[in-house]
């Protein structure tokens, strides 16, 4: 090239950006976003404790959604959930597998095309994907590595579930193995750099444009898997006493009814064991927030970009006598953290309002300039909660799920538990069954913190907590409470069933 043209070329290169800017003014601007999501991090047993870092860069400079839950409590109908903002009734993945829709073909024909980024992109958004997507994904019956779900223009998908080590990425649609050497292959540290290295790439070729970024850890989720830094971190750390811990579920559903109260010595031992090594991992995870934090900064990008934290789920270590697990309908399982900074957001606020995982979609859609009434979405963009006041908001909302209960997991050694039974832990404790099938309202606003939930077992069974004065759960008021009101939730609860877009978010009569 000659000079003349180089010169050309450099000033019409300079036009076109002057214009790109000129394009925006009057536009909204478009923030970019950035989406930390954990695996089976609780908020109700002190989750968020490891988290000190993530605490002074996240939510001391943003806003603590202080009842944030999900609409299922179990990674791949919740995940489904947030990349829809559809209830699980909406988008059909009913469990962590194939059959239940789990990364499923019909998913992947469904609902893959909807999902939030392909919105996102649609409208000018680079978006970027690292880590555990959806439980199933990246199997060779729909499609393997080279399925790249739609929307994704940077794609490092992790193969099937939560593993530190020895994984597999599709890297764009390439297979890249990994094996057991912390320095190369520790996942929570390899999604850290990675988003380090597309947001250097991004500011080198497309500042002008705004990027997206989900940043989707292992940690919490088994197997535990700490940095060896940190290995020894939490030693003497054990599960919280208090609350529902050792407590027998009496008067509560058949599955809870069956674990033995007090727990064996080794049931005690696996929850203190869970629980601090659950700790352990999320420190890794709070290193990524600072590191991803510092690098906005350090390209002038901080102040306009959203950053969100949340998890799939909540979960449990020895509630109701339960060793570990999440799928329950408690507070616990359905409790997650979730924390938003960014702009126009008055740092150390707390919301109280009841927010669910199928609002996370459409408030990604409403930042970025797309109408969500447009959109199949079920859950509600939570932007006008911060930019006004008097938003108009939801007072309840559903949580559904259906239990898993292949049988091929029952333990040999408690045959009595029979058919239809999954998750059998030691001592013979269940965790899930056919009939942990359930629905619930979850109705919380000035004068009224309830929740009502129906069970597809054979005993029709029916379980109401008042957790005002009640927060752990203790004693179901099914049989004490004002039968009118039982009659109203449960039309509450049929009319949440069937809901679908905007009657999702109607206000119960
Ligand atoms: C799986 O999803 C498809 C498409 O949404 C739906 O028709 C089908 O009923 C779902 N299967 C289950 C088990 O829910
Ligand atoms: C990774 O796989 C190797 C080879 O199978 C095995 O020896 C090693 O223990 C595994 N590492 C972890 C952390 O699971
Ligand atoms: C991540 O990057 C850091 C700093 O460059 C490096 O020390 C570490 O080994 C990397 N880890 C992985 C898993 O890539
Ligand atoms: C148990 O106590 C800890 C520490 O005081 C507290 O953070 C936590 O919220 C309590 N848990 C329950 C279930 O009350
Ligand atoms: C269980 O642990 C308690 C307290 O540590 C101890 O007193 C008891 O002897 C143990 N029981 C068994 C059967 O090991
Ligand atoms: C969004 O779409 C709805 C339904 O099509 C329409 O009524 C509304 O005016 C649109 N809002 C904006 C801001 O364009
Ligand atoms: C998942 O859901 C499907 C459809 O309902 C069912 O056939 C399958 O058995 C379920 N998987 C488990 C492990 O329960
Ligand atoms: C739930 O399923 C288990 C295992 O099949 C069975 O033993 C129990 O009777 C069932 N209970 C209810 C209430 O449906």
């Amino acid at each position: 090239m000659d000079l003349f043209s180089r010169i050309f070329l450099v000033r019409w290169l300079w036009l076109i950006a002057l214009l790109g800017d000129g394009l925006a003014v009057g536009a909204r601007p478009r923030p970019n976003m950035v989406f930390i999501l954990t695996d089976d991090q609780d908020c109700v047993l002190g989750g968020m404790t490891p988290m000190k870092k993530t605490k002074a860069l996240l939510a001391d400079q943003g806003v603590t959604f202080s009842n944030a839950f999900v609409s299922a409590p179990l990674c791949c109908p919740s995940r489904s959930s947030i990349l829809t903002g559809m209830y699980q009734h909406n988008h059909h993945v009913v469990n962590n597998s194939h059959s239940g829709n789990c990364s499923s073909t019909a998913w992947q024909h469904a609902h893959e095309p909807h999902a939030f980024p392909v919105h996102l992109q649609k409208v000018g958004y680079t978006t970027f994907f690292a880590g555990k997507y959806l439980n199933q994904y990246g199997d060779k019956k729909t499609g393997g590595v080279l399925h790249v779900p739609q929307g994704w223009n940077r794609w490092y998908g992790l193969v099937k579930n939560s593993k530190y080590y020895n994984y597999t990425l599709s890297v764009n649609g390439k297979e890249e193995k990994h094996g057991d050497d912390y320095g190369k292959d520790y996942l929570t540290d390899l999604i850290a750099n990675r988003s380090l290295d597309f947001l250097e790439t991004h500011k080198r070729l497309a500042q002008h444009t705004p990027f997206f970024m989900m940043l989707s850890t292992p940690a919490s989720h088994s197997p535990w898997n700490s940095a060896p830094q940190y290995e020894h971190r939490y030693d003497s750390v054990s599960a919280p006493r208090n609350g529902s811990f050792n407590h027998h579920g009496k008067g509560k559903h058949w599955l809870i009814r069956q674990a033995k109260t007090p727990m064996a010595n080794t049931s005690v031992e696996l929850s203190d064991e869970a629980f601090r090594s659950r700790w352990k991992t999320l420190l890794s995870v709070d290193d990524l927030v600072e590191r991803v934090v510092k690098q906005l900064s350090n390209m002038g990008i901080l102040k306009s970009t959203y950053i969100f934290f949340m998890s799939d789920n909540g979960y449990h270590t020895g509630q109701f006598s339960l060793p570990i697990d999440k799928r329950q309908l408690y507070e616990f399982d359905i409790r997650v953290p979730l924390i938003v900074r960014g702009p126009g957001l008055k740092p150390g606020q707390k919301f109280e309002v009841p927010v669910v995982n199928i609002d996370l979609a459409p408030t990604f859609l409403d930042l970025a300039g797309v109408n969500v009434s447009q959109t199949e979405m079920d859950g509600k963009s939570l932007v006008p909660l911060w930019k006004s006041k008097k938003a108009d908001w939801r007072t309840d909302f559903l949580v559904e799920y259906q239990g898993e209960g292949s049988c091929t997991k029952v333990d040999p050694y408690c045959p009595r538990l029979g058919p239809g039974v999954a998750e059998c832990f030691p001592d013979c404790v269940c965790e899930d069954a056919i009939n942990n099938t359930y629905a619930c309202v979850r109705t919380l606003k000035q004068d009224l913190n309830m929740q009502y939930c129906e069970f597809a077992d054979d005993e029709s069974f029916v379980e109401v907590y008042n957790l005002g004065p009640d927060p752990h759960q203790l004693n179901n008021i099914v049989r004490s409470v004002d039968p009118k009101l039982l009659v109203k939730m449960n039309q509450r609860l049929i009319a949440l069933q069937s809901c679908k877009s905007r009657s999702c978010n109607t206000t119960p009569q």
